[in-house]
């Protein structure tokens, strides 16, 4: 007789382990299905994320951030440094050991928490009708098991959109796994994206040395991105970091021939341009992952683009199966797909006790979204061009971190912050920033939104002094044109 669950999670990504450990601590028994494997043949849990996503490039943004800063800031301190090297082994060995620790980290939280975990790929057989239960079998390298769960979370996430004349091998054309397992620093690196991989992957190894060209296929830079804060990311990369950024560009080929890849692309003006490097990284967007779920055979509604229908509730077409994370609609990042996953552990405990009129949504319009190059780049809410788009009349304050005393003091003073409020209102409806630290920053903007904050309860917070938090207020205060220090 196989084991009955009150829910089935498939897939231990940040949306799904997330959703697990929530369900069993609200007393549901659960089951978490997950197939990865490190390199080592191991299963790991965290999904993209832990393994080759958040994680692993934050650890060598991280190393590769004190090398630059020792080879080209320090100085200015008086600070001497010579013969500076990096050995890009003990880089990688180090980004590895922070990932088995937050991966393990999971197995312990499962075993805490009471969530029994199993290995290999889960798929959606049929519903038992008489039972009221989803059979879903557990395929682990030609062994199966069958179990039964009356809800099932699908979390099955997202894999790196291929482009089809670019073969992945992770040894000359690279996609995130392979962009962040190099050995040795190239000496020239090709990027295809200017997206969110690109910038943060193309930092890395720009700041270790290599010469980074990055091709982007759109005209613009940072579509998603405030106008204001891309044109000043685009310049200050240009001037200070050194990343080649050509947009508008049409790519036509990618050959590898011995050490090299040859990218043949027409440019923005179509003139016809080859791009010659050791390395290339493909980084051109990621597609929902429904490989081996059952999608056809269970009728299991996906659109055109292959993510997985759900409602505002992340509801979808079958009777209590559930999807969250990037394998549905909305930004593809780890706390968006988290919070889904608490919301429908949630929804599925009030569904249990009969509380149908209890449901929450997760708000879109307060996720924020992080970029960490040097400056960071963060945001939440409307961003100026939305703003006129829809026809909201807003006000806006912004203020450099040049003349802000802890920026100063750090050395690190590119960048702003720019808080855009309703006319009349004052609410706040978006914070822009790019500027050291800003990842950090931008929760006390999202706080902000999240309680309906307007630019004025802003203001009216005493900031500690000297802080990076100040340019935030004077920000604020430069929405009733009264910043103090400019
Ligand atoms: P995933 O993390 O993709 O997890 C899905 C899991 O399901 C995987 O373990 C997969 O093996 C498993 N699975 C799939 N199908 C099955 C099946 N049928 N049976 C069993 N298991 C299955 N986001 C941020 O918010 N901040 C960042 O800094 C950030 N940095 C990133 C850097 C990189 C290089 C990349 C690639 C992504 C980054 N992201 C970041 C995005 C973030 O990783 C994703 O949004 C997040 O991992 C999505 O979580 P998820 O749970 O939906 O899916
Ligand atoms: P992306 O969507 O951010 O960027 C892809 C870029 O590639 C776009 O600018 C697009 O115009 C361009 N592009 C598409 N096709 C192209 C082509 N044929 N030639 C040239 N350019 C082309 O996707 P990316 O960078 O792959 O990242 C995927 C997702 O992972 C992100 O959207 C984000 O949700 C998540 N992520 C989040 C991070 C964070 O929160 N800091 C870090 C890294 C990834």
């Amino acid at each position: 007789m196989s084991e009955t669950f009150d829910v089935a999670v498939i897939g231990a990504g940040p949306g799904g382990y997330v959703a697990a450990i929530r369900c069993a601590q609200l007393g549901l028994n659960t089951v978490c299905i997950d197939e990865w494997k490190n390199p080592k043949g191991k299963a790991s849990l965290g999904g993209t994320c832990l393994n080759v996503g958040c994680i692993p490039s934050k650890a060598l943004l991280e190393s590769s951030e004190n090398y630059f800063q020792i080879q080209h800031k320090v100085s200015a301190h008086g600070i001497t440094a010579e013969n500076v090297s990096v050995d890009v082994p003990v880089m990688i060995a180090r980004k590895d050991k922070i990932v088995t620790m937050f991966t393990t980290g999971i197995a312990s939280l499962f075993k805490k928490n009471k969530v029994k975990s199993m290995h290999g790929r889960g798929t959606l057989l049929k519903q038992d009708a008489s039972a009221n239960t989803w059979q879903i079998r557990v395929d682990d390298n030609g062994t199966a098991d069958t179990i039964q769960a009356k809800h099932v979370i699908v979390a099955t996430g997202s894999v790196p959109r291929p482009l089809p004349f670019a073969e992945v091998d992770n040894v000359m054309i690279l996609d995130n796994a392979g962009a962040l397992a190099l050995t040795e620093v190239p000496k020239r690196l090709g990027v295809i994206g200017a997206g969110v991989i690109g910038l943060e992957m193309g930092s890395v190894w720009r700041r270790l040395g290599a010469e980074v060209t990055i091709l982007e296929a759109m005209p613009g830079f940072l579509m998603a991105a405030d106008e204001q804060i891309a044109k000043e990311a685009k310049s200050i990369f240009a001037k200070e970091t050194g990343l080649q950024i050509n947009t508008g560009v049409n790519i036509k080929s990618v050959k590898v021939t011995g050490d090299t890849v040859t990218v043949g692309y027409s440019d923005s003006n179509n003139q016809e341009q080859i791009l010659e490097v050791d390395k290339l990284i493909v980084a051109i967007g990621r597609i929902p992952n429904t490989a081996g779920l059952g999608v056809q055979e269970n009728g299991l509604q996906v659109d055109e683009r292959g993510f997985v229908v759900v409602d505002q509730y992340c509801r979808t077409n079958l009777a209590n199966v559930y999807a969250v994370g990037d394998v549905v609609r909305g930004p593809m990042l780890a706390h968006k797909a988290s919070e889904e996953g608490v919301a429908v552990a949630e929804m599925i405990q009030h569904v249990e006790k009969g509380q149908t009129d209890e449901l929450e949504t997760v708000d879109f319009n307060t996720v924020p979204w992080v970029i960490y190059t040097a400056p960071e780049i963060a945001w939440v809410g409307k961003n100026e061009q939305e703003l006129r788009a829809a026809g909201i009349a807003y006000k806006a304050g912004q203020f450099p971190f040049i003349a802000n005393g802890r920026a100063r003091a750090m050395g690190e003073t590119s960048g702003f912050i720019k808080v855009l409020a309703d006319e009349k209102t004052d609410r706040v409806l978006g914070v822009h920033m790019i500027g050291p630290h800003v990842s950090e920053l931008i929760s006390e903007a999202v706080m902000a939104m999240k309680f309906s904050a307007s630019s004025e309860d802003i203001a009216c917070i005493v900031h500690a002094h000297p802080s990076l938090s100040e340019v935030f207020h004077e920000a604020a205060l430069g929405v009733d044109k009264r910043a103090l220090h400019i």
